[in-house]
């Protein structure tokens, strides 16, 4: 019998029908609207909203939505890319935009993105971080409040019709707003890249063919993915040149490095005894991680369309953290804990990878990882060298680890006679 090689591309968007989220509005005194539904509403129907990285599809999306009549603004999110976000902006205006956000999202996105999903130790297919998927609810989000504010009735995005950016980004608009229409032009257009240089250059967008990257890339302080080309053939070595945040680990220094890391309620406070908030942490983690080769992945994906795809990462601040906190929990959680939170890990990365975070079941295995979180306290000593991250040591306030019961050495209080009949 011929195996089936995926199943048909069948992807349920209304999953989250009904589902009324949390009011989320300058949640912790943050300064950020998320008053996305309610008030009096006349949502402009040619008026659109477009998610734009400052790359070609959105530049072109841009143009092409209003060739169509829709006037464009633009959201550029900054989650910790590298990417100079004042030319976004004007390249924005430049592709027919008549209004271009740029919103800094990064302290939103370590403390309700990324933080929750290091306390779920979130590896999809147990390797993948999830830093590309964390990002799109976040994106949704603020393109929803903008929406609301310029009084948009629909958003845009520029995602091809063959990942998962596309789902995440309407499930979670549809959660949040349901009455936002979602335009999807790079998917529906079928342009080739030749063609769409062509549209570029024939309607005055800048187009650097010459230092486009032969991959495609999406990055943020979590990580960095980087899809396509010749990864595309899995026999084939990533070449060097995919990678920025970290080296080889063959060519990373002889020596190891320690980092310890200071957790409180599952979450990183420190380095080296140095107290950080949340983005000078990972971003100082993926320099000293980086150096030494660690958080490289390469792995072939089951991606939600249907088909394996392989995928090329480099996360190393996530990797260095996941490895820590891990290390933390079993110091610190009960073996009963643990199990049960293994498999609430691995829906949390599900649910993440598949566009579902705000849903019910998310919010629920939210509420029981937090209350897990509550004694992974402490410092964990992380030893980085070629490509390795390391657990070389660990204390905790709230350790369940007794050492006069473990021992085999004197000052042994373990009762054995309590085993005498049942071993
Ligand atoms: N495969 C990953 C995911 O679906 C990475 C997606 C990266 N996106 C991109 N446009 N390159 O989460």
């Amino acid at each position: 019998k011929e195996r089936t090689k995926g199943f048909s591309p069948f992807v349920n968007v209304g999953g989250t029908a009904g589902y009324k989220p949390v009011p989320l509005k300058k949640r912790d005194g943050l300064v950020w609207f998320f008053d996305i539904k309610g008030g009096e509403q006349n949502m402009g129907e040619k008026k659109v909203v477009l998610a734009y990285s400052g790359g070609l599809d959105t530049s072109v999306a841009a143009m092409w939505l209003t060739e169509q009549g829709y006037e464009v603004i633009t959201m550029t999110a900054d989650v910790g890319q590298s990417v100079d976000l004042e030319k976004a902006k004007n390249k924005a205006l430049h592709s027919g935009a008549s209004k271009a956000y740029v919103m800094d999202l990064k302290k939103e996105f370590v403390k309700e993105f990324v933080w929750p999903a290091l306390k779920a130790n979130a590896l999809y297919q147990g390797a993948y971080p999830l830093n590309s998927a964390l990002s799109r609810p976040l994106i949704a989000k603020a393109m929803a409040a903008v929406a609301k504010k310029e009084n948009a009735g629909a958003v845009a995005h520029g995602c091809t019709g063959k990942g998962q950016d596309q789902v995440r980004m309407e499930v979670c608009t549809n959660a949040l707003n349901p009455e936002l229409v979602v335009l999807a032009p790079v998917r529906d257009w079928h342009f080739s890249r030749e063609a769409e240089m062509e549209y570029a250059q024939a309607h005055g967008i800048p187009v650097l063919a010459t230092t486009a990257s032969p991959y495609s890339i999406d990055e943020n302080l979590w990580g960095r993915s980087i899809e396509c080309g010749i990864l595309e053939d899995p026999w084939n070595e990533p070449p060097s040149d995919a990678y920025i945040l970290t080296v080889d680990p063959w060519n990373a220094p002889d020596h190891q490095e320690f980092v310890e890391i200071s957790f409180e309620k599952g979450i990183p406070v420190a380095l080296n005894g140095e107290k950080m908030d949340g983005i000078a942490l990972i971003q100082s983690l993926n320099n000293l991680a980086g150096k030494h080769g660690v958080g490289r992945i390469d792995m072939i994906e089951d991606r939600l369309v249907g088909f394996k795809s392989r995928e090329v990462y480099e996360c190393p601040a996530a990797i260095t953290l996941i490895t820590a906190h891990k290390a933390l929990e079993t110091l610190t959680l009960d073996k009963k804990v643990l199990a049960a939170k293994k498999e609430m890990e691995t829906k949390f990365a599900e649910l993440t990878y598949e566009g579902y975070w705000y849903s019910p079941l998310k919010e629920s295995i939210d509420s029981f990882i937090n209350t897990t979180q509550e004694y992974v306290n402490g410092v964990v000593k992380v030893r980085l060298y070629k490509g390795q991250a390391v657990v070389r040591g660990m204390k905790s306030p709230s350790s369940i680890y007794q050492m006069n019961i473990a021992t085999y050495s004197e000052g042994d209080v373990f009762d054995r006679s309590n085993w005498e009949t049942s071993c």
